[in-house]
């Protein structure tokens, strides 16, 4: 296995801005995986696990440790279960079940990034989640040193976050399995589907695929890592206040309280949208995202979603959440 020294990381994410990663390996196997950590714990190096490196903004002076680029391939079908290897591509995997007709991850369709970051932040969209369909996933315990399943439950999973966030450093994701289902029907829950209660899968996928790119910056354009801020729970008490204020505010049952979505309060109640630091601004056609000029800083992103953070807190009282991971 190859250890790489100063390896540009913006090029490996979505946002793809931010400085480089001083020691770095990509991983094919469980084997190489070890050797990556064993080099890591001798040398005396903090580590980061990047995946597609689509939910992540690499600061301005990069990664002083070594990246682990999980690159670990394999697709297999076993009845209605698919199973992929951690550096399969997520879509490509929404594709192929699409493709058998196996209904449970279609709404999932376009996000991007790997396999084995799905499970680490519960992605969701339209109504679906990872929880919703994962039945294990093989990891890496670092804390036994050696290879592990974990159930769903086992998994923790809550509003985009899981065990894999709880315990930071703990697992790395090897492969995950999906249950999904030959006799499926459409998840037609959120707004954007409501009339799609009678289409196929394929044209679930196309449906969700056709929103998404109504929604998110062009990739090819301007970088960003989707949603910046997790739509933040606020308790009931709090809930019906803002409602009072602003009725048309969509509100959603959450775990521990009441979720508010964030992208109306920016939108309406702080009209915000377009607001810019440097080459970073927030989405004009959906106020979560932050979108980033190819000549952008991190440091811009960074101001910007402070200065966000503390507009919400003034005007609004409520504390918003990172939901990108910043690396520093
Ligand atoms: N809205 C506005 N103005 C806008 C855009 C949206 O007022 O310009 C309002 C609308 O009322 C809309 C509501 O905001 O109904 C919610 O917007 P949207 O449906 O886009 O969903 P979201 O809550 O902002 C979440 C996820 C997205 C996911 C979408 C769709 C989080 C943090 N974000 O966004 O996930 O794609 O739902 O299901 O939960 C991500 O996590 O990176 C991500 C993109």
């Amino acid at each position: 296995m190859l250890i790489e020294e100063q390896v540009p990381l913006g090029p490996l994410t979505t946002f793809r801005i931010g400085g480089p990663a001083r020691y770095f390996a990509r991983v094919r196997t469980v084997e190489e995986l070890q050797q990556s950590l064993d080099y890591a714990r001798d040398q005396n190096l903090a580590t980061l696990i990047l995946g597609g490196g689509s939910n992540v903004l690499i600061s301005d002076a990069g990664f002083d440790g070594l990246v682990i680029k999980i690159e670990i391939a394999g697709k297999a079908g076993d009845g209605d279960t698919l199973i992929a290897g951690a550096g399969e591509n997520w879509d490509a995997l929404v594709e192929r079940a699409v493709a058998d007709g196996l209904w449970g991850i279609e709404n999932l369709s376009g996000i991007p990034g790997t396999v084995g970051a799905a499970p680490v932040q519960n992605i969701g969209a339209y109504g679906s989640e990872v929880k919703d369909t994962l039945a294990w996933v093989d990891a890496f315990d670092t804390h036994s040193g050696t290879m592990t399943r974990l159930s769903n439950a086992e998994c923790a999973f809550g509003y985009r976050t899981s065990r894999f966030k709880k315990e930071p450093g703990r697992f790395v994701i090897v492969r995950a399995a999906f249950a999904l289902s030959k006799n499926g029907e459409p998840n037609a829950s959120y707004k954007d589907l409501a009339d799609c209660g009678k289409l196929n899968i394929t044209q679930i996928r196309e449906r969700v695929l056709d929103v998404r790119s109504r929604k998110f910056p062009d990739l090819s354009v301007e970088g960003t890592a989707g949603s910046f801020f997790l739509n933040p729970v606020v308790s009931a008490q709090k809930a019906a206040e803002l409602l009072a204020e602003y009725p048309d505010l969509p509100q959603f049952k959450a775990e521990n309280g009441v979720k508010v979505s964030l992208a109306w309060l920016l939108d309406h109640a702080l009209e915000v949208k377009g607001l810019s630091v440097g080459g970073a601004r927030l989405f004009e056609r959906q106020p979560l995202v932050i979108s980033a000029s190819r000549t952008a800083r991190s440091r811009d992103v960074i101001e910007l979603a402070q200065k966000v953070a503390d507009l919400v807190q003034d005007k609004l009282k409520i504390k918003i959440e990172p939901e990108v991971k910043i690396i520093n």
